[in-house]
């Protein structure tokens, strides 16, 4: 007969669910038990880390019987149908108050259905986004758990003992009830793939418009990473220009395929804030930029399509040094917008499906751990902790002031972007969103004519309350 020794299991041992484990068993408390479908995964991790203590199981009976109560597993499987397979086999064997949390990277309307099934049995169910890839699993994750409070109050100090730290806090909180952690890290690979994209822009900028080489851009980026932009982000990218390809001796930039690709979790960040009616442009166009970049045949279809004269692109620019400080304003205040929208979409979101989250604390645990890690959390962190109920981070002070320092250089970018025929969509699209935020009339007000001109959909009056219809021309 198996004795129940360990406190917490992991299911799933690639990658992520090895990395996982070995964070849990390196923690003063934790036995961990681990299982895999194919067993030879169980006996390579066993067999390279005899210091972690491990509890081996081959199949999920004695997995469960290696747990002692309430059992904990978490399962690090495949998105989708091995999600799914896995939880059901646990189903089977687990009893009420017990609990299954999902680290996947599902998407969250199927961790609201599976957290509905499972807990009708009386097991705990919560789907916990999990960000900073293998690196991040090892040696600390941000950590975003939905579910219950109840089970929190058991997988809380787990997750809490192998998060990342930043400041002297564990990355995680517990986000809000079922799929709430799981929109969140949808939110997060959101964000990401707008900062990406922007700091994809500025480059695009430098190298096209200026005529710096990778490596000069390489010490504007790291140069940059010592002020406002300080982030994973910006100090990666400088590490990527500066490297020069072995075979060739070329930058690897320039040897590296322009097509971006993608998981999906961006689409999805974008079909949510569709589905929320709250506008991530930011988002979307970086998703979009990714699809664009990698649409071969129509990009090798519109090669010779016009650009501006070829004065234009390249010609000497005045003050090459004040346009390297503009990008970084417009690189920046750009980045706020971006950031503002996914925040948006978090405060839908949890009006939406009645989750109670603290977006202050959201902010919090992205500091450290995952790939949106940077200084610029912590503004937006106390940003919500002054004013809970903030509307819009745009007016939290220290992000209007950064607004107000930067938009005439925002301005001057996107013109000149425009001028040279270098595509900065995000750059664009975020500026678009604060002129048409701080706009005092929108031509709203116009398509509601058009709308209740063609099929009588109504409109308000600004002067009296009530809904109205016109008889737009004579013969209607
Ligand atoms: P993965 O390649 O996504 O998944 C492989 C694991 O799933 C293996 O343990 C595999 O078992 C198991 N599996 C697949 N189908 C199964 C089935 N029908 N029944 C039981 N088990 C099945 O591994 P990963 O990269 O470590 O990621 C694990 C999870 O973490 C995924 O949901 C992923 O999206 C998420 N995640 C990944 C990252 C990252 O940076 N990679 C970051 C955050 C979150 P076998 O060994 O038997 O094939
Ligand atoms: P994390 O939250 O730690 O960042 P993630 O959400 O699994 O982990 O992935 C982080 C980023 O790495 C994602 O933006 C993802 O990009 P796409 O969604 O555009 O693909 C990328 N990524 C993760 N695993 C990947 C893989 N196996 N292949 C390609 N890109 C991957």
């Amino acid at each position: 007969k198996i004795q129940p020794t360990a406190n917490i299991g992991v299911v799933g041992l690639a990658v992520m669910g090895s990395n996982l484990a070995r964070n849990l068993a390196s923690r003063e408390g934790n036995t961990v038990a681990v299982t895999n479908r194919t067993d030879a995964k169980v006996d390579r991790l066993v067999a390279d880390h005899p210091e972690a203590g491990f509890v081996a199981s081959y199949s999920i009976a004695d997995f469960a019987a290696s747990l002692t109560t309430p059992r904990t597993a978490i399962i690090m499987v495949q998105a989708g149908a091995a999600t799914d397979a896995v939880i059901d086999e646990l189903c089977e064997v687990f009893e009420p108050g017990d609990i299954i949390v999902d680290g996947g990277n599902a998407l969250f309307t199927d961790t609201i259905r599976r957290e509905a099934k499972v807990s009708a049995l009386g097991i705990n169910f919560v789907g916990c986004g999990i960000s900073g890839g293998e690196e991040g699993a090892l040696h600390g994750p941000s950590l975003m758990p939905g579910g219950t409070p109840e089970a929190y109050a058991t997988l809380g100090p787990i997750l809490e003992s192998i998060a990342a730290v930043a400041q002297g806090e564990p990355c995680v909180t517990h986000v809000g009830t079922d799929g709430a952690g799981h929109f969140v890290k949808m939110v997060h690979n959101g964000i990401e793939y707008a900062d990406m994209q922007l700091i994809g822009e500025a480059y695009d900028l430098l190298r096209r418009v200026l005529g710096h080489t990778p490596a000069q851009c390489a010490d504007i980026f790291a140069e940059w990473n010592t002020g406002d932009l300080e982030s994973y982000l910006i100090e990666i990218t400088a590490e990527v220009l500066r490297h020069t390809d072995a075979a060739t001796g070329k930058p690897l930039v320039d040897v590296v395929v322009d097509a971006a690709g993608a998981k999906g979790t961006g689409s999805w960040t974008v079909k949510s804030g569709l589905d929320l009616g709250v506008p991530v442009s930011g988002i979307a166009e970086a998703v979009f930029a990714r699809s664009l970049s990698s649409q071969s045949d129509v990009r090798a279809a519109c090669a010779d399509l016009p650009g501006p004269a070829a004065d234009s692109e390249g010609a000497a620019v005045e003050d090459p040094a004040r346009l390297v400080e503009d990008v970084r304003l417009a690189l920046y205040a750009s980045k706020v917008i971006a950031y503002a929208q996914g925040f948006d979409e978090i405060t839908a979101g949890a009006v939406a499906h009645g989750w109670d989250i603290d977006r202050g604390e959201v902010a919090r645990i992205w500091r450290a751990g995952c790939i949106i890690r940077a200084q610029f959390l912590d503004r937006i962190t106390e940003a919500y902790r002054d004013d809970p109920q903030l509307v819009t981070l745009l007016t939290s002070p220290v992000f209007l002031q950064a607004l107000t320092d930067a938009q005439d250089a925002w301005r001057r970018v996107v013109s000149v972007a425009v001028a040279a025929g270098v595509p900065v969509p995000g750059f664009s699209a975020a500026l678009a969103h604060y002129d048409g935020l701080r706009s005092d009339r929108l031509p709203a007000a116009l398509i509601q004519g058009q709308r209740d001109f063609f099929g009588a959909h109504t409109y308000r009056r600004t002067d009296r309350d009530g809904v109205f219809h016109t008889l737009w021309s004579g013969d209607r």
